[in-house]
């Protein structure tokens, strides 16, 4: 292979399917701008350390601005021949500034230690838009829970009714966790920003190159501490994926409820036309598949983290060509998120709520049964106790065919001697929702304070 980083001691060339095996420049080639940068420093550190001279420098700064420029504007392309990102863009360098000056820009680095650097530098920057993505999310959930400070919806354990709460709280709840995903992604970046750069292929250079200038013009915190580690680790790809995979499940969640809400049997909410689709068959209908797909996509994001934590599984240090199988599953996972959040921002967004729909059902199924259980536990009576005089009121009220707040005085007192008419004061939605008022808790002034940190937390990123 004429342009191949290796051929010294080889007589022939590759067979095809060895090419086509070893290909990677189909995927890798978006880590170009990457690699160029990377280059670029690792010129200047080689000039540093008397390998290259002034003009030497100038000449190859040159080439490879040449070889950006070209790239950006789709006018060098990578050739079949070219195994992959790294010996394409070389390539390119030595047919614009021949092979005698080209050639100087290889000395001190391998392909081990560039792609475990561009990997890094790609992902910081992915993780950079996901994250934007999400908080778009956690805004318009924001804007929603604004929207609607007094609307109340029956809490659900088990999908059964358990409490009232309010919606703004149980969106925030959402947005609680996105915000933990990006978060999560941010603690990531932190722990990534080291740069195996000047690695080698894994002991190191000879060549009297400064790692951390490398490190500091590529944006990274420091160089690694260990060449060999280096090159061979890639639990941040993995810590990453999971970063991915959770946010993806998180979003699921939120979907799968919008998918619930929004049947003719909850009809809490109502999607808007604009992310809603519908049925080549069936006239009336209008599709929640935003919210399917986000669900569905999920279960993919899932798969990258496990895949590529099986291709990890018991590689001895240092770089095996396993390791070329790490970038996929990534970019993918990337490339899902940045069509779901978009599209989750602007269907919660739109998503319209039947506020009266939801306020009917929230003291439906009994749902305020644990405030007379807790009404009574305030009177002095033991919980157990009031747990079963609570049960009694249910019973009751399930045999009659009426609401808890329908039973008679007598009633009442026949559930338990303790029960005055006074426990009517819990017996509202309103009237429960507000007595949740430690921290945390559904109360209007509790949710309105959590909704003020939360925004100054996403205000953060
Ligand atoms: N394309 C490879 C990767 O993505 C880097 C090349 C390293 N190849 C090698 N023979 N050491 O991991």
């Amino acid at each position: 292979a004429a342009g191949a980083l290796w051929g010294g001691r080889f007589e022939s060339g590759p067979a095809a399917a060895m090419a086509a095996l070893s290909l990677s420049t189909h995927f890798d080639w978006r880590l170009a701008p990457y690699d160029l940068a990377g280059s670029r420093a690792h010129a200047r550190v080689l000039h540093r350390a008397g390998l290259l001279t002034d003009a030497e420098l100038a000449g190859m700064l040159a080439g490879l601005d040449q070889v950006d420029a070209d790239v950006a504007a789709g006018r060098f392309t990578p050739d079949p021949a070219d195994e992959d990102v790294h010996t394409a863009l070389e390539r390119g360098l030595i047919e614009r500034v021949g092979p005698e000056l080209g050639g100087k820009l290889r000395a001190g680095r391998s392909r081990n230690d560039q792609v475990a650097t561009l990997f890094r530098m790609w992902l910081r920057d992915a993780a950079r838009r996901v994250t934007a993505g999400a908080l778009d999310v956690v805004d318009a959930l924001i804007a929603q829970a604004r929207a609607h400070p007094d609307a109340v919806l029956p809490g659900r354990t088990h999908l059964q009714h358990a409490q009232p709460v309010l919606l703004a709280h149980h969106l925030l709840a959402h947005a609680q966790a996105l915000l933990r995903d990006v978060e999560r992604l941010r603690d990531w970046d932190a722990r990534t920003a080291v740069s195996p750069y000047g690695s080698g292929a894994l002991a190191g250079s000879s060549l009297g190159l400064d790692p951390a200038a490398v490190a500091t013009e590529l944006g990274f915190t420091a160089p690694v501490e260990n060449s060999i580690d280096g090159t061979a680790a890639r639990d941040f790809a993995a810590e990453n994926a999971f970063c991915l995979a959770m946010l993806g499940v998180d979003l699921s969640r939120i979907a799968e409820e919008v998918i619930v809400w929004t049947t003719a049997e909850f009809s809490y909410a109502v999607l808007d036309d604009a992310w809603a689709t519908g049925s080549s068959i069936m006239p009336q209908k209008k599709n929640p598949d935003v919210a399917e797909l986000a669900r569905g996509k999920a279960g993919r994001l899932v798969g990258n983290l496990t895949g590529l934590l099986a291709t990890l599984k018991a590689q001895p240090l240092a770089y095996n060509r396993d390791l070329q199988e790490d970038k996929e599953p990534l970019f993918d996972s990337v490339e899902q998120l940045e069509l779901v959040l978009p599209a989750m921002a602007g269907m919660l967004g739109t998503l319209a709520f039947d506020t009266a729909r939801m306020a009917e059902l929230a003291p439906a199924g009994f749902t305020l049964a644990t405030d007379i259980a807790e009404w009574l536990v305030r009177q002095g009576v033991p919980f157990r106790v009031a747990h079963e005089a609570a049960g009694a009121c249910v019973r009751r009220a399930e045999a009659r065919g009426v609401g808890l707040d329908e039973l008679t005085d007598a009633e009442l007192a026949e559930c338990s001697p303790h029960l005055s008419p006074a426990v009517r004061s819990v017996l509202t939605v309103q009237g429960s929702i507000a007595s949740r008022d430690a921290y945390g808790g559904t109360a209007p002034a509790r949710v309105a304070e959590q909704l003020e940190r939360l925004v100054a937390r996403a205000r953060d990123h």
